[in-house]
């Protein structure tokens, strides 16, 4: 057992700046990272950017609100516009010296992104992620109050509510204690006053996608056995251009690609969002670029569509420089970005909706904070704007780390009397090849059924196949030695179903929530 102010699950932009900025103030924080390197996160992976708007923070908060289709909550979107840039410049530029790129005037380079009415994404050539996560790990390493244990994987939230063997507990308000965590082969209960949870999203849940495999939902499940609201869950959002072509991964193509002035065009040459979004052509909103993807690879059965960097070659832009990452991983599948168009189709990318938390992160569990991509502040609405994410991971840790600091309260663990984890009912090894067939099931199911296009016929189909996974897989979670897999296979039956269930409620399209049997009004 062990005891920390502050335990931080997950180790990403929103975990780590939530840990070294409650270790500022004074608190003992535990990160734990269920990989076995502290730089690995989604965070790491991502590519365009992170919004830098120090000017106009108004435009930003309506560039958001729009791409959210008018639904996203206009208190999240000024927090946002207003802090995440005076942040970036003090914690980011300043204190972690992220080495963004610089112009000829060495000025911080400030890119173009779908649905930004200016350049405002600033970037470290097209791995700003990778970049972030050095920074943000080197500093929360040195710092004498934070540990960061690695492969460390959260089982269950500790609850007073689930785990207390105090007469009465139940009554209460449910109040989160910490985790129970498996490394190696043992289950450690850790304590803590206050748990952030900042695990990421479920985009890996899908057949094609652009996120790493950790991205499998983790935080939704435990926060929903806990009771914790959670909303939205319906709009994942589909990124336009991952890489395709049969037998390779799926690879994210960043959209700063289009940014710069890369042109989509179908296998017979043709600029086809001419004919889908006149207006905003390749830069039109990321939900509506991807179903003019998906319709035109439907209607001219081709498995993907191409992107054409010609432009960008005609103004003189060296490609493999300013994208090196996506020049490497292209070369490694035999497609040359100086000369090639990249062939390409939507993945899924990003949860936008999630846990639902305040201005400070705080959900309606007491002690519970969730923040970046497993919170839904309310930002995204229906579609989040490209390079928000980082931002508001950013932003929500700050906020989350200065709330639990600003109202700090020790809990008295020997009241609450939480027992170690049990495992007498433990009578099997584990499976690893079922656990792993049944993942790849799993996203087969989500891809075919829940993905871009949807409808009642085929979010009950999924519904049905993967609630009886989820009997299967909760039996097995009963009865078998706990390994990594095996957690991330229950937690990733139940996101799942909190995605088919949201969907299905929702008889409506909006963003990237799109029914085929109910479509947007004209
Ligand atoms: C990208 O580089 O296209 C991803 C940026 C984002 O999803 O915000």
């Amino acid at each position: 057992m062990s005891v920390t102010d502050v335990l931080v699950v997950g180790g990403g932009i929103a975990g780590l700046t939530a840990a070294i900025r409650v270790a500022d103030l004074g608190h003992a924080v535990t990160v734990i990272n269920r990989a076995e390197s502290p730089q690995e996160s989604n965070t790491r992976y991502a590519q365009g950017g992170i919004i830098w708007e120090d000017e106009f923070p108004e435009s930003l908060a309506h560039d958001i609100d729009m791409a959210g289709d008018k639904i996203g909550g206009e208190r999240a979107s000024r927090i946002l516009a207003d802090e995440g840039g005076p942040f970036v410049a003090s914690f980011l530029i300043d204190r972690l010296q992220v080495p963004f790129d610089r112009d000829s005037a060495g000025e911080i380079h400030r890119t173009a992104e779908a649905a930004h009415s200016r350049p405002r994404i600033i970037h470290v050539k097209d791995q700003t992620g990778a970049a972030l996560q050095e920074a943000l790990t080197r500093e929360a390493s040195r710092h004498p109050l934070i540990r960061i244990a690695t492969s460390a994987t959260a089982v269950d939230l500790i609850t007073s509510t689930h785990h207390s063997r105090l007469r009465g507990a139940i009554y209460e308000q449910t109040a989160v204690l910490g985790a129970y965590v498996l490394s190696g082969d043992a289950v450690e209960t850790m304590l803590a006053s206050y748990t952030v949870l900042a695990t990421g999203g479920l985009a890996a849940l899908y057949a094609y996608s652009t996120n790493p495999e950790g991205a499998r939902g983790d935080g939704f499940a435990m926060a929903d056995r806990c009771g914790a609201h959670i909303v939205d869950m319906e709009y994942v959002q589909f990124h336009p251009t991952a890489f395709r072509r049969e037998g390779c991964p799926a690879f994210l193509i960043s959209e700063a690609v289009r940014g710069e002035g890369g042109i989509l065009l179908n296998l017979a040459g043709e600029r086809f969002m001419e004919r889908y979004c006149p207006d905003l052509l390749e830069l039109a909103p990321r939900d509506e670029v991807s179903r003019a993807v998906a319709l035109e690879m439907r209607r001219t059965a081709a498995a993907n569509v191409l992107l054409d960097l010609s432009p960008l070659r005609a103004r003189g832009m060296d490609v493999s420089a300013r994208f090196p990452g996506i020049h490497r991983t292209c070369l490694g599948m035999g497609v040359d970005i100086r000369t090639d168009s990249i062939p390409v189709a939507p993945a899924a990318h990003y949860t936008c909706g999630g846990i639902r938390v305040d201005g400070w992160g705080r959900s309606n569990l007491r002690n519970m904070y969730a923040v970046g991509e497993v919170s839904c502040t309310g930002l995204h609405g229906a579609n989040r704007l490209a390079s928000t994410s980082l931002l508001e991971g950013l932003v929500w840790g700050k906020r989350a780390a200065e709330n639990i600091c600003g109202n700090f309260e020790r809990e008295d663990f020997a009241r609450w009397e939480i027992p170690d984890w049990d495992i007498t009912e433990v009578v099997a090894e584990p499976n690893l090849e079922w656990s792993a067939q049944m993942h790849a099931r799993l996203r087969e199911v989500m891809w075919e059924n829940v993905g871009l296009v949807r409808s009642e016929e085929t979010l009950g189909q999924a519904w049905r196949e993967v609630s009886a996974m989820a009997i299967d897989v909760e039996e097995a979670y009963r009865h078998t030695r706990l390994t990594d897999l095996l957690v991330g296979l229950r937690n990733a039956v139940q996101a799942a179903l909190l995605v088919i269930t949201q969907a299905r409620r929702n008889r409506g399209s909006r963003g990237c929530h799109y029914r085929e049997d109910y479509p947007p009004a004209e």
